[in-house]
């Protein structure tokens, strides 16, 4: 596998010194799906501006391609593509002419049979003469896709490409993430659905104030979500996990009032029915069981959670 996108202690502080990238260092593998998840103001967008060369680093180096984005900025930038997060368009260009340009400036040939290709997977064909200001929102960010697409980028850059979409659209987008990515398109993505990263993404990143929290392959995070708890309410408060019980990873909770039981949902054996034996067996009197699945959701809040902590 090779390097894609190199990113290597990149800072990024904004005229007037706030700091929006404290040190980042990440490296993207060529067709990998990467997605950003972070709170508002967190540097997504900073992020991707730097790595586009919209925005200058204050320090740190990056590569596309292994071309330095700064002093050989026009062989990294014909690589990407990005569907920026502000919706910019001429109002009174029509659909097709805006893909068409968008291709045009980066010197490729004309090539309408990809650019009806484009418009077609998107949904966006029977809009095609249609002038940009007549279009929804919805339709709008499509165009600004179909933009990013046509002049055939190897790495492509989405930030929140599905922001107000509908469910149905959504899931046509994925399909067209996922049909790049069989070409060999390596895709960096924003988004504030976490179901999106799980339903696309290779890798996921979590990126907040600055700091990159965490990049873990999905399978990994999924792994960890396969963790459920068993929280057992008993009747009378115990003072320690009792011996007889060494064999399962127990705490107790509450001032000795609830045994929490962590266990793989993934495991062929969760140990249940043994456990809820032996406590029996041993005298211990249950009030109440729940159990309580971990989400990625849960593991994005508790990281974000644990930074508000740490500040
Ligand atoms: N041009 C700018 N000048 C000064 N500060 C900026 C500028 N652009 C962004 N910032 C600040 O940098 C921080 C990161 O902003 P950024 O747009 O990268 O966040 P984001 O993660 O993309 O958030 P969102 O989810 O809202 O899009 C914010 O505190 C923002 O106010
Ligand atoms: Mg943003």
């Amino acid at each position: 596998m090779t390097a894609m996108v190199e990113i290597e202690g990149l800072r990024k502080a904004y005229p007037g010194g706030f700091e929006a990238l404290k040190g980042v260092t990440l490296s993207i593998e060529e067709g990998e799906i990467l997605a950003l998840l972070g709170p508002n103001g967190a540097g997504k967008t900073t992020l991707i501006s730097t790595i586009c060369g919209i925005t200058l680093p204050t320090s740190g180096t990056i590569r596309v391609g292994g071309h330095d984005t700064i002093t050989d900025y026009r062989a990294a930038r014909a690589l990407i593509g990005l569907v920026p997060q502000e919706i910019h368009l001429e109002p009174f260009q029509t659909v097709i002419n805006a893909v068409r340009f968008s291709r045009g400036l980066f010197g490729k040939p004309r090539n309408e049979a990809l650019i009806e290709d484009i418009l077609r997977k998107l949904s966006l064909w029977d809009k095609r003469d249609a002038k940009t200001i007549e279009l929804s929102g919805g339709m709008k960010r499509r165009v600004l896709i179909a933009k990013a697409l046509a002049h055939e980028p190897r790495v492509l850059f989405l930030d929140e490409p599905t922001a107000g979409v509908d469910v149905e659209l959504r899931k046509g987008m994925w399909d067209t993430v996922a049909a790049l990515k069989s070409q060999g398109v390596t895709i960096i993505l924003t988004t504030h659905y976490i179901e999106e990263a799980e339903a696309i993404a290779d890798r996921i990143g979590v990126i907040n104030k600055g700091d990159l929290l965490l990049v873990e392959d999905k399978a990994t995070l999924m792994h960890r979500m396969g963790q459920k708890e068993l929280r057992i309410d008993l009747q009378e408060p115990l003072a320690s996990v009792p011996d007889g019980l060494s064999d399962y990873a127990l705490r107790l909770e509450d001032g000795g009032r609830a045994l929490v039981y962590a266990y793989d949902t993934q495991a062929e054996r969760t140990g249940i029915a043994r456990l809820i034996a032996r406590l029996s067996e041993l005298g211990v009197v249950l009030r109440d069981v729940h159990t309580r699945q971990n989400s990625l959701e849960d593991i994005f809040i508790g990281l974000v959670q644990a930074g508000e902590d740490a500040a």
